[in-house]
């Protein structure tokens, strides 16, 4: 199977965990894709959707999903999103598609994180996947510095604004053996948004895509 089936397989999988007639959080990114596509199918059993960027909002959209805005409700039961990088506590390294604020914000609210990921993406340590750090523009530079004292090789994502008006900075080279305590220290930085790792707010379930099907894992 190629990647984009098994992105596919876990996608569609996850449409088992979604609420009848209840306001959902969708992720963002290609497996998350994979999902709006497959929510559009069971749109009249749900009430809408809380999107986590700009382009997951005009994908449900153009499906007739109606959108929320997360101010407007007061609980999600429900988020589905991929990952850049899962480990076995089900922490991970998330904003490939530089789109972790807001990602984060909507997985707060959530009661439950159901993460969708092909099999490429369950990892031993975080890290080697370039961890993005969403960077008011004016402390670019400073936190480059700050980001290079930690250990990290950071990498500026030259031309890429996010839905915020800010700048990714990725830091490569690293392996994060304490996630929880490394998101928060990143996260002290004066200028940093957030950071990429979530660990704090782990997923709840993974359904991980392999060539031998669809595992579920819980925590
Ligand atoms: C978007 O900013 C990311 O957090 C995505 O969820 C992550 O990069 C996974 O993307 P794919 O599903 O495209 O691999």
């Amino acid at each position: 199977m190629t990647q984009d089936e098994l992105k596919k397989a876990v996608a569609l999988a996850a449409l088992e965990y979604v609420p009848e007639g209840e306001v959902i959080g969708v992720g963002t990114g290609s497996t998350a894709n994979f999902f709006i596509d497959g929510l559009a199918g069971m749109r009249a059993r749900i009430t809408g959707a809380v999107a986590s960027s700009e382009a997951s909002a005009a994908r449900l959209a153009a499906h007739g999903i109606p959108l929320f805005d997360l101010n407007e409700v007061e609980s999600l039961s429900v988020y589905v999103d991929g990952a850049d990088e899962i480990d076995a506590s089900f922490a991970m390294i998330k904003g490939g598609g530089a789109a972790l604020t807001r990602e984060k914000i909507v997985a707060a609210v959530a009661k439950k994180f159901v993460c969708i990921a092909d099999a490429s993406k369950k990892v031993p340590v975080l890290g080697k996947f370039p961890l993005p750090v969403e960077v008011i523009p004016l402390a670019r530079a400073q936190v480059t510095r700050a980001l290079a004292a930690l250990g990290g090789r950071p990498v500026w994502r030259e031309g890429v604004i996010t839905d915020n008006g800010n700048v990714i900075i990725d830091v490569h080279g690293l392996a994060i053996e304490q996630p929880v305590e490394f998101e928060a220290r990143i996260n002290q930085i004066v200028g940093v948004v957030t950071n990429g790792l979530f660990a704090q707010r782990p997923a709840d379930v993974l359904l991980l895509g392999t060539p031998q099907g669809v595992e579920t894992f819980s925590r």
